[in-house]
């Protein structure tokens, strides 16, 4: 059933680059987050390994092969479920490569060059009088492009990211934009979220937990490591008796990620009590084991048995090109890479002669709401929708009938006098012929 006109589903989607192993800090900030909105009604969610965009910084294969499992091992173990949402690994769509093509040949190159990312990396070598683009691959240069191609494919609504992505979802919406233009409303204009309430996790040293600080704790790590992990965190000198500063303690900061709201007041009260700092990380190691130790034993149990998890992403990726398959059929028709055989003949002076095909027509009436037909190859008609509100959501029925035909549109469809389910079939069958 769809229900496109009432309340439309949002989707979500979000990358993880499959360069690391999963940290405290990614749990709080991306992996818990996400799990929950998963579950939320009304909400369809994407979540992909982004191992072309781990090529880009990574060249060690072992590693990005490890982390592709430890990452959807970790999600999974986390409560992600797979039969609920998309989850599906980036290499395994050829048409996500197909697509970033189509967005190169609609990105200014111009637009490129002031992406983040390649910038800081021009800039360190400007700064120490190298060629600009010394060691920098095309593949950094291309990184907004094939996210792009990763956002639009799945015609998300809202990207979760952290800040340093958001010029780069804006940059996404811009290709969508461009391309729309040239071609015809098929992309999505997607939008970052960023959770502001989502705390910045702090690492061992204080500053925030990150592999590039060498400061992380991973999420998964045996309960005696955490333990040990847990009493590096940097504290100050103050001895047990000393009442303690909560603010920019990282201890304090990262007990609050795990705790309720009463445990954080409690251990606010213990700071000024003079608690000692070991008792403190006894308090914050006990809070985060209860916390991660059922998970761990779900993940280690995942890890060892690597097959099942490929069958649930080979699972995911045919979910996912059952929407991208069809839809690059649309997008490839859109831009003129289209089957000979469908043309229209060309006449000596140059004009096109009445194109024998199937077509939608969109189209406002007098009630100024929107309405589409679909005609077939002579131009009779075959079928005719109701009145939408916006042409977004007759565009959206259209897709929809694109992909799956007219059932779970009975209320937004009339057939015309006559016609036949077969011959409504193979009008769509046209639609979404790969080649046609
Ligand atoms: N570039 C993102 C990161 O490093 C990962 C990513 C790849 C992504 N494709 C995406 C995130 C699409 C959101 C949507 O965090």
């Amino acid at each position: 059933m769809h229900s496109i006109s009432s309340a439309p589903l949002q989707r979500f989607l979000t990358g993880i680059t499959t360069t690391g192993t999963p940290h405290l800090g990614n749990f709080v900030g991306s992996i818990r987050p996400s799990v929950a909105a998963s579950r939320l009604p009304g909400v369809q969610s994407f979540y992909f390994l982004a191992d072309y965009h781990a090529l880009i910084k990574c060249d060690d294969p072992a590693r990005i092969q490890r982390s592709a499992l430890e990452i959807a091992a970790s999600w999974l173990a986390a409560g992600l479920d797979p039969e609920r949402v998309m989850f599906y690994r980036q290499s395994d769509i050829p048409e996500i490569p197909e697509l970033t093509w189509l967005l190169t040949c609609v990105t200014g190159k111009g637009v490129l060059n002031r992406a983040h990312a390649y910038k800081a990396s021009v800039d360190k070598n400007e700064a120490a009088g190298n060629d600009p683009d010394a060691d920098v691959t095309a593949g950094l240069f291309m990184y907004p492009v094939l996210m792009g191609a990763d956002i639009l494919m799945f015609k998300a609504h809202k990207v979760p990211v952290g800040r340093d992505q958001i010029q780069h979802i804006e940059m996404a919406r811009d290709m969508a934009q461009r391309f729309n233009h040239l071609y015809g409303e098929h992309l999505v204009l997607p939008e970052a979220q960023v959770e502001e309430s989502v705390a910045l996790l702090p690492g061992l040293d204080g500053r925030k937990m990150s592999k590039s600080y060498d400061n992380t704790i991973p999420l998964f790590t045996p309960r005696e490591q955490l333990r040990k992990l847990i009493a590096g965190i940097v504290t100050d000198s103050r001895a047990p008796g000393e009442a303690k500063e909560t603010d920019g303690s990282a201890l304090f900061q990262i007990y609050q990620a795990f705790a309720s709201e009463t445990e954080t007041a409690g251990l606010r009260q213990a700071y000024a009590d003079g608690i000692g700092w070991g008792d403190a990380k006894q308090m914050l190691f006990e809070r985060i084991d209860q916390e991660v130790a059922p998970m761990r034993e779900r993940y280690q149990a995942l890890i060892g048995n690597p097959q099942e998890i490929e069958r649930l992403l080979q699972a995911g990726a045919e979910k996912a090109r059952a929407v991208a398959t069809p839809f690059m059929g649309e997008l490839r028709r859109a831009v003129g890479l289209r089957n000979l055989g469908s043309a229209a003949p060309v006449q000596a002076k140059g004009k096109a002669v009445k194109a024998a095909a199937p077509a939608f027509k969109q189209y406002r009436e007098k009630d100024g709401r929107f309405y589409f037909k679909l005609l077939d190859a002579e131009g009779r008609l075959l079928l005719q929708s109701r009145g939408f509100d916006a042409p977004k959501e007759a565009a959206g029925a259209i897709a929809v009938l694109q992909q799956e035909g007219p059932a779970g549109l009975n209320d937004m469809l009339e057939i015309a006098p006559g016609v036949t389910q077969d011959e409504i079939a193979a009008a769509l069958a046209f639609f979404n012929a790969p080649q046609a």
